[in-house]
């Protein structure tokens, strides 16, 4: 299943933001997803009909210019390039670039200054006219780390040796690291990734008990607040992300620890932003979108400064590594980097490194504590099931032991339970966007090879032949009728196929043991009645984001 799929680099991960494509559920995804194929395809196939349009209205503005006779020309003839003419005989009314011009009025403006300010540059460097260049105006492909005289204008930044246009890695960043990475680099990347996470315990014992002992650590901090009421999101990120830490950075953090509070904000920022309407815009119009200032370029900063974060780690491990005595993840791979050190083709260089790292932090983090706090406000508004799971708990737990993975056969209820909070909350409910590695017919549509598609993960999570309301909480879809727990086929939250997620198993345990630590220890009391709960998600995109709340949390 999705063999025919590579990972495709959203252009919100890309330059310069995070990702998104306008996502529904039941029957309105039909319409969306017919719709994102439609504007794919638009835009696929229809580059040269608009290279085209673009090519008639170059020569109006030359015929324009030819007009000024080498007079004083302001640039103003420059919007003629960019401006939807109301001559009817002219064919700037394709509609793919009316509607991007509808919902980008600023595009005619910025890409009319862009080529004003080339031309502008071109008359301050006039040694540039006998090169080939591209301008790239745009104060965030200033980093001198890729462009030698960030500030300047400078072809040579866009050249090779020999003269020859170069596409530089600043614009290509986001493709490494195991999430975005394809081919080759994918498999190395991920068949590591997922030995590595084995090796420090993912799916064993030991990161059971390290899931029990921040659990531990997070009922502490609830029995602080004394039922008062509470705004969850940042408890439960904190204790989330201490255990893919304690993988990756051979740590947890304390929950005091101002710097990890600030990176859980940002990574609570980026899903949040990589979620808004102006990422999906972007990630449909990126090529336009990239220009403009706007909210989608937030993202960008955040994940820059969480990569920042990163590096400094790696800083701290590189210099007190020892090569028989492997911490964390990090130590792992700068082993391995220094073993292919000679290698110049090795998947095993710092960025990789970097990316990768971030990768399983943030999937790590964002994910599983998303789904709690979804969870809990589902259950606040459906009490008779937290009224179930408690009574489960203590039949199977009591109310003194640890829970452990082994009670959750005897905990069918429970089970069902989280996983139809995983179906219904949908997280991540595009998955990461693919990209057909072959021509490929799907239902009858042919997707030229190199297509960006997103599998739309809620089609099949609430897909009505195998869910009986597949828009109602009804733990029921995973229970038989005799109680025991059902598997559904059509339960994909961690997607499906090669690039189904590396850390499900991770994922489950927490779930599991996140949801019954907490309830064993506590009731959830909401501020508001049950019927008056809205479990609209705050922000739907690349994530489902849960609605903001508060809650109380009243020991049992
Ligand atoms: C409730 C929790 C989680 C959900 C719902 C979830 C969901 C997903 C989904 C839908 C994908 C995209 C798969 C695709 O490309 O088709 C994915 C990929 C990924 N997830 Fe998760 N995830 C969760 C937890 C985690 C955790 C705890 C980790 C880290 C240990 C993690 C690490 C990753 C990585 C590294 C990828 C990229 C895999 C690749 O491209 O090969 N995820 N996840």
């Amino acid at each position: 299943m999705l063999d025919f799929l590579a990972s495709a680099t959203p252009a919100i991960f890309g330059f310069p933001v995070a990702s998104g494509v306008v996502l529904a559920s039941g029957k309105s995804w039909k319409t969306l997803r017919q719709f994102s194929l439609t504007t794919t395809r638009d835009f696929g196939m229809g580059k040269q009909s608009i290279e085209k349009l673009i090519q008639n209205e170059t020569q109006h503005l030359v015929e324009e210019l030819w007009k000024s006779q080498g007079k004083h020309w302001s640039g103003q003839g420059m919007k003629a390039l960019t401006e939807e003419s109301s001559d009817p005989e002219r064919e700037f009314h394709h509609k793919s670039l009316l509607t991007v011009v509808q919902l980008f009025f600023a595009g005619t403006e910025i890409s009319s200054t862009t080529l004003c300010c080339a031309l502008l540059l071109l008359l301050k460097n006039p040694d540039v006219l006998g090169h080939y260049c591209v301008p790239h105006i745009n104060s965030a492909l200033h980093d001198s780390q890729y462009f030698e005289k960030p500030d300047i204008t400078y072809p040579g930044h866009f050249l090779d040796v020999e003269g020859n246009f170069r596409k530089w890695e600043a614009f290509i960043a986001f493709s490494m690291g195991v999430a975005l990475a394809n081919g080759e680099r994918w498999r190395i990347l991920r068949r590591f990734s997922l030995t590595i996470l084995r090796d420090f315990g993912m799916g064993k014992r030991s990161i059971e008990e390290r899931i029990q002992e921040e659990a531990g650590f997070l009922l502490e901090e609830l029995r602080k607040t004394k039922g008062a009421p509470t705004e969850p999101t940042f408890f439960l990120s904190r204790t989330v992300s201490n255990v893919i830490s304690s993988v990756v950075f051979g740590r947890r953090f304390d929950y005091e620890d101002k710097m990890f509070l600030k990176l859980l904000q940002m990574i609570n920022g980026s899903f949040i932003e990589m979620s808004t309407p102006w990422a999906q815009l972007y990630d449909m119009y990126s090529g336009i979108m990239q220009y403009l200032p706007g909210r989608h370029n937030r993202v960008y900063y955040l994940i820059e400064e969480l990569k920042d974060f990163i590096a400094s780690r790696v800083k701290i491990n590189e210099e007190s590594l020892d090569p028989q005595n492997p911490r964390d993840f990090i130590d792992c791979f700068l082993i391995k980097m220094h073993q292919d050190k000679n290698n110049p083709h090795t998947e095993f260089n710092l960025k990789n490194l970097v990316l990768t790292t971030l990768n399983l932090f943030f999937a790590g983090t964002e994910t599983v504590s998303s789904t709690l706090r979804y969870g809990f406000l589902l259950l606040m508004k459906h009490p008779e099931v937290e009224a179930k799971i408690h009574e489960e708990i203590d039949q199977v737990i009591g109310p003194h032991r640890i829970p452990s993975v082994d009670d959750r056969v005897k905990m069918p209820y429970t089970d069902a339970v989280i996983h139809e909070i995983q179906r219904l909350t949908d997280i991540v409910p595009m998955g990461v966007p693919h990209n057909v590695i072959r021509d490929t017919n799907f239902r009858g549509y042919i997707l030229p090879k190199g297509t960006d598609v997103f599998p739309l993960l809620g089609s099949v999570l609430k897909d009505p032949k195998y869910f009986r309301y597949p828009d109602a909480f009804y733990p029921q879809h995973f229970l038989d009728e005799k109680g025991r727990f059902k598997k559904n086929e059509a339960f994909v939250p961690f997607s499906s196929g090669k690039r189904i997620c590396l850390g499900e198993a991770m994922a489950r345990m927490e779930l599991f043991l996140y949801f019954t630590s907490v309830l064993q220890n506590f009731s959830l009391r909401p501020l508001v009645p049950p019927a008056d709960i809205d479990i609209t998600p705050k922000i739907s995109g690349f994530g489902n984001i849960p609605p903001t709340y508060e809650l109380c949390l009243v020991a049992r």
